[in-house]
């Protein structure tokens, strides 16, 4: 039987995975919401809003699609599995996405961390600290040392994160938090132990029961060259990771992804979709850094060309509890994603920028994060705008190919890392 599947999200995750469930044998119709001018190539695109609950019910209803996939976070701790779960037309749609308790694990830090905690998953040391509790909040920052790490409890777009030097800039820094910084998403924060170590993304697909774990990650989160400067969405990543060997890996599925998954069957969470652990490896063992309850952007870019099963039987079996009955094989080579950013980003950029050369490129995918087609043309329509995704023998040998195709597209202004796998 063939499906009709949604994909809800419009970045270069997104498009990758529809670039992945498109080679399904299994797949009728394929749908993006909102989609981008990648995505209109693979897909149709329809011109509905990640928040937009009804205007996604009346998507899926008129075009008869069997399984929604998600790709943000926004509309999974919004509550979208559980507003389908809970209406006569939809509750029988296969749902690839936690429900909001779920969710939680990304939504919340303290959550997460009492998640941790409870199921004696190795993270960092941490307090979680309220307007009602910040005498103790002072005294837990004067047992920890130089530097703090200060996290709004809630989603604040990436920037929640604080690690500052100074214990009194620390102080102050929490009771700004509190005030408001972060609006609603810092009333609580967390004030964790700095970890040092090298990072890695570590992927699952899960139906509650049973999980498969997808190829691990890196990406580079920082503008500039050698990991300096302010933090972006993602300029990259690579995949595999060298110090993720077999033996970092084994201990991460025992330590962490299995009573992960148990966790959440023993607290009676169900939860359909992926579970992305952010892991810093410290001296070799690994300590989840955060949760995210979704696949990483730009780590997708790099992930979907090393999947080589049926993406779509992952997605089914994770829908509807079968996961138990599915394989995930996995390509030996390496995939790279080199993300292609708007000048002046993560600062303030411009937008509507003619992107040229993509009819050059033969060697790599180039998948779309923020594109717009305007007059018939592809336009930069975001700060993050292309991934060129290439796999090859070796991380280096990807990386060489995504390089020389990066050379080829140009629009103005634009702006790429070409030391990604530096720290490798
Ligand atoms: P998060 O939003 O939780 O992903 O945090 C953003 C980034 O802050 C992470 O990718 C890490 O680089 C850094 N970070 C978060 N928590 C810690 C920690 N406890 N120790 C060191 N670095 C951290
Ligand atoms: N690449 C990190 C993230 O998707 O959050």
């Amino acid at each position: 039987m063939k499906i009709n599947i949604l994909i809800v999200g419009s970045g270069g995750r997104e498009h990758a995975m529809a670039w992945k469930i498109k080679q399904s044998p299994k797949v009728n119709q394929l749908f993006i919401a909102p989609g981008n001018a990648g995505t209109s190539l693979l897909g149709i695109n329809i011109s509905v809003a990640v928040s937009d609950f009804e205007g996604l019910k009346k998507a899926v209803i008129v075009n008869q699609v069997d399984l929604v996939l998600v790709g943000p976070e926004g509309p999974l701790c919004d509550g979208l599995h559980d507003f389908f779960g809970a209406d006569e037309q939809l509750k029988d749609v296969l749902f690839v996405g936690p429900y909001q308790h779920g969710a939680q694990l990304e939504g919340s830090k303290d959550f997460a961390k009492e998640f941790m905690i409870r199921h004696q998953i190795p993270t960092a040391k941490y307090l979680s600290v309220t307007s009602g509790n910040l005498n103790e909040g002072f005294a837990f920052l004067k047992t920890m040392n130089s530097p703090y790490v200060l996290k709004a409890d809630g989603l604040a777009a990436g920037k929640g994160v604080l690690i500052i030097n100074d214990l009194q800039e620390a102080e102050q820094s929490l009771q700004e938090m509190l005030d408001g910084q972060f609006g609603a998403a810092s009333s609580k924060v967390v004030i964790e132990e700095f970890l040092s170590g090298i990072e890695c993304s570590v992927f699952a697909i899960t139906d509650g029961k049973d999980y498969r774990i997808l190829p691990v990650a890196k990406d580079y989160k920082r503008i500039g060259e050698g990991d300096t400067g302010l933090n972006t969405g993602g300029m990259g990543a690579i995949s595999p990771v060298s110090f993720a060997n077999e033996v970092f890996m084994k201990k991460v599925e025992d330590r962490i992804i299995r009573p992960t998954v148990q966790g959440l069957q023993k607290d009676q969470i169900p939860y359909n979709g992926f579970i992305f652990f952010g892991l810093i490896s410290c001296g070799g063992e690994p300590v989840v850094i955060e949760y995210n309850v979704r696949m990483g952007d730009p780590e997708t870019e790099a992930v979907m060309l090393r999947i080589k099963s049926d993406f779509v039987d992952l997605l089914i079996g994770a829908a509807d509890g079968t996961l138990a009955d599915t394989t995930i094989e996995i390509d030996e080579r390496s995939a790279v994603a080199v993300m292609l950013v708007a000048g002046g980003y993560p600062g303030s950029y411009e937008k509507g920028k003619v992107i040229s050369g993509l009819d050059r490129i033969e060697n790599s995918l180039v998948f779309h994060a923020g594109t717009r087609l305007i007059e018939g043309n592809v336009c930069s329509d975001g700060g993050r705008v292309l991934a060129v995704s290439s796999c090859g023998e070796n991380m280096r040998e990807a990386l060489t190919c995504s390089y020389r195709s990066a050379e080829l597209i140009h629009f103005e202004g634009h702006y790429y890392r070409k030391d990604l796998g530096f720290d490798i």
